[in-house]
């Protein structure tokens, strides 16, 4: 994580205290949601290098090294307007992740635009980082072998979050999503859930106005899913937070988000509603998951893959 200089003093939740009538977030009210997110005809190419293990191989490595190259993202836009809730869906490889890199400045594209909150990820990275919330299911910002509240207590140090913004966020996260008992407990001894829960807390503390969750249910029992989904649906529809999260869990995403955007070969297979996506569905009549992906048109393929949610 990046250090921070400074931050938005705005707090993000006004001064509600525990117990009462729910805390509210507020959209910073020096800084008005504006911006969202644009990615236009986006394309992100890796490059691949292919290894031998045995033999002749080996040598192979050496003298012929083999490459492949991956178009992980191939000609992508789609534009995400300020307070939406949106879904990112799609098989595994499809560039999920490589769009959620993107749009945090982890990963630049190899061509295309990509604004967000009316920044260049890949030029305002630190300024932007200010306004924006990360997670990725399958890591962790926490000091493994500190107790969480050290984590949380480093952020408001280098992310230089003022004491009152800190307080109330701190409070809230503890309250929403239940980590009271956890904070004195190192970061290793945390099962899984836990922890994504106390990386949801520490990802809140600076008040961001957009969040970018990458598979954030990802292994969670069905408590601690369902407390999660409530408290980023509360943040969403009460505080005007604007949220992308990806999962392969079609009910989950349905139940958070009102539109969906489908991605499949790093191409865009469908942008619009959970119902629309049905009729989709509906009109190719799909009978089975199984379909035959290179005939398929991307649209039967993707609605295909994800009949079981029907
Ligand atoms: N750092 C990298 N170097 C090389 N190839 C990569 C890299 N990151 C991703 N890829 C490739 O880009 C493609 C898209 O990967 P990505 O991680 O975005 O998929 P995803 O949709 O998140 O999949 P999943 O559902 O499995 O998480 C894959 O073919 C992957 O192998
Ligand atoms: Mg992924």
């Amino acid at each position: 994580m990046s250090r921070q200089a400074s931050t938005d003093t705005t707090p993000w939740v006004t001064a509600g205290r525990r117990r009462k009538a729910p805390a509210m977030f507020t959209p910073s009210a020096g800084s008005p949601l504006n911006g969202g997110v644009h990615v236009q005809c986006v394309t992100k190419t890796f490059t691949q290098w292919q290894r031998e293990n045995a033999g002749k191989g080996i040598l192979r490595n050496l003298l012929k090294p083999q490459k492949k190259t991956v178009h992980a993202l191939d000609d992508v836009s789609f534009t995400i307007n300020p307070g939406e809730f949106v879904a990112y869906a799609g098989p595994n490889g499809a560039g999920k992740s490589t769009t959620m890199k993107l749009l945090a400045g982890m990963l630049q594209p190899t061509q295309g635009t990509v604004s967000v909150l009316g920044m260049s990820p890949d030029k305002d990275r630190i300024r932007l980082m200010k306004k924006l919330g990360v997670l990725f299911g399958n890591r962790t910002e926490l000091w493994w072998d500190h107790p969480i509240s050290q984590s949380f207590e480093w952020k408001r140090v280098v992310w230089d979050i003022p004491d009152d913004v800190y307080k109330r966020n701190l409070e809230m996260v503890t309250d929403l999503l239940d980590i009271g008992e956890l904070q004195k407990t190192f970061a290793r001894e945390l099962s899984l859930g836990q922890r994504m829960r106390a990386d949801l807390a520490m990802m809140l503390l600076h008040s961001p106005t957009l969040i970018l969750l990458d598979e954030p249910t990802l292994g969670l029992d069905v408590v601690a899913k369902r407390q999660m989904i409530d408290f980023l649906k509360k943040v969403n529809r009460e505080n005007g937070v604007t949220i992308v999260v990806t999962s392969h869990d079609m009910d989950d995403l349905e139940e958070m988000a009102e539109r969906i955007l489908m991605i499949s070969n790093g191409k865009i297979a469908y942008d619009g509603s959970f119902d629309g996506l049905r009729a989709l569905s509906e009109a190719y009549g799909i009978e089975t998951q199984t379909v035959v992906i290179k005939k398929a048109p991307i649209e039967q393929v993707i609605a295909g893959l994800y009949k079981a949610w029907k």
